[in-house]
């Protein structure tokens, strides 16, 4: 059904000799510890390769097996995935860790039936680990897989919809080499990450351009076709920053709503627009807290799923000890897990010592 050019060899042997050449030398690239590329998986499953390179090794650092991390406690976890958001992601993989220690003795298992058991291991976690810690013949499809396949094979349907979704996979698995499926999927993401780029693809330097479907056809900027994304909310957000000899002022984010058991800076919520004269009287009327709000110190963006978030930040003091009301002082050191924009609101408005930028 590929159609190939008369002098190609076949897709994954270009492609494989491209890659021996070109990979990029990543930490999680340098081991086969099955453990390490789980957590490395799960990082880069919404995160870029640069913002994981750090958390990875402070991670496995702090916690270098399954059973190390299933005895993690909340503030642990949220303080180890500082940097990488989606927190419901480590929570999935301290289920995983612990159905790890419980059912296979620490060790995770080398078989795709018991990997595909293991709490928070979807069908893209089950391939990476299963292909690239143990070699077996496992198809691994993200985002940038999905664009490869879908340019070169010029698949027209969604691949956000089932249709389009079980193409690509079936065609990602018709090319599978089975002697090298960790090497075949990741050198499929690393073109996709690298040369057949979602803007401006480098068709010049594709191992596998001669017979790409979009390049003959000029269809490269159309595929993958998606379905049109929700439009953003823009959303209007303000906090106060009270700092002091103790760290900021800040509330514990109660069980039920979203990033429960981080810390926030006091405010009506990022989800939630308000104007600089209502942050004052929300603040009493939510926390008790009677603060002096004062001009704005700090202005940051932030993105979660379809909420466009300018968070401002104000200036605001306490004029006695019982004026924080139901707020609390929190360290401002890498033990309190700050949500992250609040991490945001500190590197721009604070100095090294902690106090305010003048
Ligand atoms: N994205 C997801 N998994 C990856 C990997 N193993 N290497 C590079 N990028 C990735």
């Amino acid at each position: 059904m590929a159609r190939r050019a008369a002098d190609a060899a076949p897709f994954a042997a270009r492609l494989l000799r491209w890659f021996a050449a070109a990979r990029r030398d990543l930490p999680w690239r340098r081991t086969r510890d099955p453990w390490a590329i789980w957590v490395s998986e799960i990082m880069l499953q919404q995160t870029r390769v640069e913002a994981v390179k750090v958390p990875y090794e402070r991670f496995l650092a702090r916690f270098p097996t399954p059973a190390s991390f299933a005895a993690a406690s909340d503030d642990e976890l949220l303080v180890a995935w500082r940097g990488l958001g989606y927190y419901r992601r480590a929570r999935l993989l301290r289920d995983g860790a612990r159905a790890v220690v419980a059912a296979h003795g620490g060790a995770v298992p080398a078989d795709a039936g018991a990997l595909a058991e293991l709490p928070g291991v979807g069908a893209y976690t089950l391939g990476a680990v299963a292909s690239i810690a143990f070699g077996l013949p496992a198809v691994a499809v993200d985002g940038n897989v999905e664009r490869v396949v879908a340019r070169h094979r010029g698949v027209r349907e969604l691949v956000d919809a089932a249709p389009g979704r079980r193409a690509v996979r079936a065609q990602a698995e018709a090319w599978l080499d089975g002697a090298q499926p960790g090497d075949f999927n990741q050198a499929m993401m690393e073109l996709g990450a690298t040369v057949c780029t979602p803007k401006s693809p480098r068709c010049g330097d594709c191992p596998v351009a001669v017979d790409c479907v979009a390049r003959a056809e000029g269809l490269a900027g159309e595929l993958p076709r998606k379905k049109p994304p929700r439009p953003a909310v823009a959303v209007e957000a303000r906090v106060a920053l009270v700092v002091g000899p103790q760290g900021a002022l800040g509330r514990r984010i109660a069980a039920g709503e979203p990033n429960a058991g981080q810390v926030e800076l006091p405010g009506p919520g990022v989800l939630t627009s308000i104007d600089a004269d209502g942050l004052a009287a929300d603040l009493r009327e939510r926390f008790g807290a009677k603060l002096a709000v004062a001009g704005v110190v700090a202005t940051v963006q932030h993105a979660i799923t379809h909420h466009r978030i300018t968070l401002r930040a104000h200036a605001a003091a306490a004029a006695t000890p019982t004026a924080i009301g139901a707020l609390r002082w929190h360290a401002l050191d890498g033990d309190t897990p700050w949500t992250t924009p609040s991490r945001k609101v500190f590197r721009a408005a604070l100095g090294a010592d902690g106090t305010l930028r003048a």
